[in-house]
């Protein structure tokens, strides 16, 4: 699906969605909130203000589906997918998909079996 010339201008250059769902202690697939998606999101909604990202939405979500790879995070139009566990990483999706327009592959949750898993680019 692209855009098209008589689509209006973007309202965001792209969006960023955090899954903070929580389900009860025990559940099979777990849940981002158990493993500390909500404070990783309110970091990343809080330095992105700062980095001056003011054409990114950085929003929490509901179950993204992928619970066992999780905390759970896309950004999008790009459709990457990142398991976010630190203030670390989050920094780096910030500044490398966001700031740079690069990806960090060794937070991708398909990065081709190729990717060197230590770097971005
Ligand atoms: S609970 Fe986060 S992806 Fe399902």
């Amino acid at each position: 699906m692209s855009r098209r010339p008589e689509d209006p201008p973007l309202f965001y250059r792209a969006h960023v969605f955090c899954c903070t769902n929580e389900r009860p202690e025990g559940h099979p697939r777990g849940c981002c909130k158990g493993k500390g998606s909500e404070r990783l999101r309110n970091y990343m909604k809080a330095r992105a203000k700062e980095l001056g990202l003011k054409d990114v939405r950085i929003n929490a979500s509901g179950c993204l589906d992928r619970c066992e790879l999780g905390p759970s995070v896309v950004v999008y139009p790009e459709g990457v997918w990142y398991t976010v566990r630190t203030p670390e990483d989050v920094d780096e999706v910030l500044k490398t998909p966001l700031i740079e327009g690069g990806r960090v592959r060794r937070l991708m949750m398909d990065a081709p079996a190729s990717a060197t898993p230590s770097t971005a680019d």
